[in-house]
C-alpha cells in the first residue's frame, strides 16, 4: 500500500499537534504515514506514486515557516514535472493577520504548478476561531480519506 508522508511547516509547534492528529487517524482509517517534521526532498523519490499531507502555518507576512522554506526552495529548484504527485493541504493561520494562511495558499499553488494534483479542497484552519487547531481534524479526515479513495464511496 502506498505511504503517505506528511510534512510540517511550524515554527512555534501547534502545527505538529496537528500534523499528529492527522497521522494518527489516517493511520486508524488503514494508512501507512510517515512524519516528516524537516522535510528534505533529498531524501524522497519524485519518480514513484505518492501522497503528501501538507500541514502548514504562515509566519511573517504570509510567509512560509522558517523550516519549510528550504524545502520550498528544493522544489523551485528541481526541475522536475510532479505528475506522479497527489497532495493535500492543511493550513493554519490566524485571520486577524493581512495574509491568512498566505504560506498553505503558496505552496498549493506551487504544487499545482508543477503539476502535482491536489485531492481535495485545502482545509484552513483559522486560530482565532480554533485555538486548538488539532480539535478541528477529525473533521477532515473523513474527507480526505474519500478523496484518498473513491471507489470506497
Ligand atoms: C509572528 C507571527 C506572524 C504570523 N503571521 C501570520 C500571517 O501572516 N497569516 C496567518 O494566517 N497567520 C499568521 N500567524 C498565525 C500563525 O500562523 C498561527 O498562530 C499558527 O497556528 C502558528 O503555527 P505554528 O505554532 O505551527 O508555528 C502569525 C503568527 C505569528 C506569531
Amino acid at each position: 500500500m502506498i505511504e503517505i508522508k506528511i510534512l510540517v511547516g511550524s515554527t512555534l509547534g501547534s502545527t505538529e499537534y496537528v500534523a499528529e492528529a492527522a497521522q494518527s487517524l489516517i493511520e486508524e482509517a488503514g494508512y501507512d504515514t510517515q512524519l516528516c517534521l524537516d522535510p528534505d526532498l533529498n531524501e524522497m523519490s519524485l519518480q514513484c506514486d505518492q501522497i503528501w499531507v501538507i500541514c502548514i502555518a504562515t509566519h511573517g507576512a504570509g510567509n512560509y515557516p522558517d523550516n519549510f522554506k528550504p524545502f520550498v526552495d528544493q522544489l523551485i529548484q528541481v526541475n522536475t514535472a510532479l505528475s506522479d504527485l497527489r497532495y493535500a493541504i492543511i493550513g493554519t493561520g490566524d485571520s486577524t493577520y493581512d495574509y491568512f494562511c498566505g504560506a498553505s495558499k503558496n505552496i498549493d499553488l506551487l504544487l499545482e504548478e508543477m503539476g502535482a494534483t491536489n485531492i481535495t479542497d485545502r482545509f484552513e484552519i483559522d486560530v482565532d476561531h480554533y485555538p486548538i487547531p488539532e480539535d478541528r481534524i477529525s473533521f477532515w479526515i473523513p474527507l480526505f480519506i474519500d478523496a484518498l479513495d473513491p471507489d470506497n464511496n
